[in-house]
């Protein structure tokens, strides 16, 4: 019989400034976990005006990109590393849509209906392709290179 390896897939997941002060953390942290992620890295982050800007560039030129900035740096912030298969697809399911009152009506299981107020205002991110979670991941976190790798051992 052919065995297969399905590679774990990374995704970006921040529980937003109102996510934290609203003490939902625990609650995201238990629907993760019991969703079969592991938890790869984390860290609490009060972001400034410039990480959020370059964090949502491709943004930059819609009328709602001041107040996501004004949000994202309105407080502390989690930001996550999730590990599974299909890891970005699934994240981005269990949040729901991005209007957190539209999410109430269409998809009441999911996380921004439970905690996100708006379209604005909607308590967690989640990298919606493979390419938006490398640079994301990279944004803030960065990797060990593999033992052995690292330029000094290196032959020029
Ligand atoms: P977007 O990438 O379209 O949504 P998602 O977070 O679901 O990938 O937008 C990024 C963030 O910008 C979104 O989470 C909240 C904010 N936003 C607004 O404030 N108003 C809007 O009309 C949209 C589309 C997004
Ligand atoms: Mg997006």
């Amino acid at each position: 019989a052919n065995v297969y390896l399905v590679e774990k897939e990374r995704t970006l997941a921040i529980v937003k400034p109102d996510g934290v002060s609203g003490n939902y953390t625990s609650s995201i942290r238990k629907i993760i976990l019991d969703s079969g992620f592991n938890i790869q890295r984390e860290v609490t982050l009060h972001l400034d005006e410039d990480s959020v800007r370059r964090f949502y560039a491709e943004h930059s030129t819609k009328s709602f990109y001041p107040r996501l900035v004004k949000y994202m740096t309105s407080g502390p912030v989690l930001i996550m590393i999730l590990q599974k298969v299909n890891a970005i697809a699934d994240w981005r399911a269990l949040i729901g849509p991005t209007d957190a009152q539209k999410a109430r009506m269409t998809h009441p299981d999911s996380i921004r209906a439970m905690c996100g107020e708006d379209i604005e205002q909607n308590c967690v991110h989640g990298s919606d392709s493979v390419e938006s979670a490398a640079r994301e991941i990279s944004f803030f976190f960065t990797e060990p290179s593999p033992e052995g790798t690292t330029p000094e051992h290196d032959e020029l």
